[in-house]
């Protein structure tokens, strides 16, 4: 059934392999025969009305939002902000005229997510969320919700609920401005990425090699994630995946923001993981990087074809810029998981971790 493991020895390995399914789901629920989006009428109204989104989430679903933030901007011109629910709901910041809010949760119910949509239901602003848990108590209070279609999600660290939600944010962005967005079929480049993700899959054995090699059980205590622009987002989640689940203390940042601090900690053999998707900034995340490694770092660089050079250690597909983070961030699941299973850790299933957090 969709919630036994079936051969996979964790679940999370499982829920990475489902990555393709869950982008074909997706595509055949929002997209007509004619690749046009489809969501509700009411929901692109709302969203056109609005001066700005904002969007609320915690967790591997924050990390989502930042990614999906930039395409309500650049694709739709659509001003949005991106909010730890654990914050917005005790301090709220001043609001636009015309808000319209996007709650992102796997789970439904995320209890600071929650105290959020209560205020925002009471000030009498509308909302949309986007869940994997239809009926969940975010779908129920908020005006509109559409479902992930991810298929339950069980380990702890979410994999599938973050592919889906920035695809879905995508498809959003994508609807509002139909199909007068310059060079962009969506639906042909989901297509196309779904093929990229299978392929990164069906290199995992690549990425158990590089855990072991860059990951040392007995060595290694802390690793780094850089990237600019929507890579720094998947720096964050990346970065999370791995502190999460194999204990390493993992950091991810603004490639350009090392300088400023974190150089500091870089030792002999302390593992770098730079991603080069932006075409515009990958040059100076290369000098970014040759500072750690002048430092002694360990780096392995994560890039897109047309990016790529000598010595990089993974080539991903190209894609538009800007839904790069459904590839980029594949690798990063595939060298959390084999980090903390090469560790003997328990990895559907960490210490101190809840899959649903229902306290404030
Ligand atoms: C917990 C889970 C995370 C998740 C976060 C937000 O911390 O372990 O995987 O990203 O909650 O949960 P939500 O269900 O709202 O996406």
């Amino acid at each position: 059934s969709e919630t036994d493991k079936g051969i996979y020895p964790y679940y999370m390995l499982k829920e990475i392999d489902e990555q393709p399914v869950v982008m074909r789901r997706l595509m055949e629920r929002y997209f007509d025969a004619n690749g046009q989006a489809l969501v509700g009428k009411a929901i692109l109204d709302e969203m056109r009305a609005a001066d700005q989104i904002y969007i609320i989430a915690a967790g591997t679903s924050y990390h989502a939002g930042l990614a999906g933030a930039r395409m309500f901007e650049q694709w739709a011109q659509k001003p949005t902000q991106v909010y730890l629910s654990s914050e917005f709901a005790y301090e709220q910041p001043l609001l636009v005229e015309k808000p319209f809010f996007i709650f992102l949760s796997q789970s439904g119910e995320t209890a600071d997510s929650r105290e959020v949509l209560q205020n925002i239901n009471q000030a009498g602003y509308h909302s949309l969320t986007l869940t994997n848990v239809e009926k969940s108590t975010l779908w129920r209070e908020a005006t509109y919700a559409l479902p992930l279609l991810a298929g339950p999600e069980i380990a702890v660290a979410s994999t599938k609920a973050y592919v889906a939600q920035v695809t879905l944010q995508a498809i959003l962005a994508y609807a509002l401005v139909d199909s007068q967005v310059a060079n962009l079929d969506l639906q042909d480049e989901l297509s196309e990425i779904t093929v990229g993700i299978q392929g990164i899959i069906d290199d995992k054995e690549t990425f158990q090699a590089v855990a072991d090699e860059l990951l040392v059980p007995e060595t290694t205590h802390s690793a780094f994630y850089i990237g600019r622009g929507v890579d720094s987002t998947v720096a964050l989640e990346a970065a999370l995946k791995l502190k999460e689940i194999s204990y390493v203390q993992a950091e991810g940042f603004a490639a350009g923001e090392l300088k400023h601090g974190t150089l500091a900690l870089i030792e002999e053999e302390t593992p770098v993981m730079a991603l080069i998707t932006q075409p515009k900034t990958a040059g100076l995340v290369r000098g970014n990087l040759s500072e750690t490694t002048a430092r002694g770092s360990h780096a392995f660089t994560i890039v897109t074809k047309a990016l790529a050079q000598d010595g990089d250690g993974y080539v991903l597909p190209d894609t538009n810029p800007l839904l790069a983070p459904l590839l980029s961030v594949i690798p990063a699941q595939l060298l959390a998981y084999y980090t903390s299973l090469g560790r003997g850790l328990d990895v559907d299933r960490p210490r101190n971790l809840a899959k649903s957090v229902t306290v404030q």
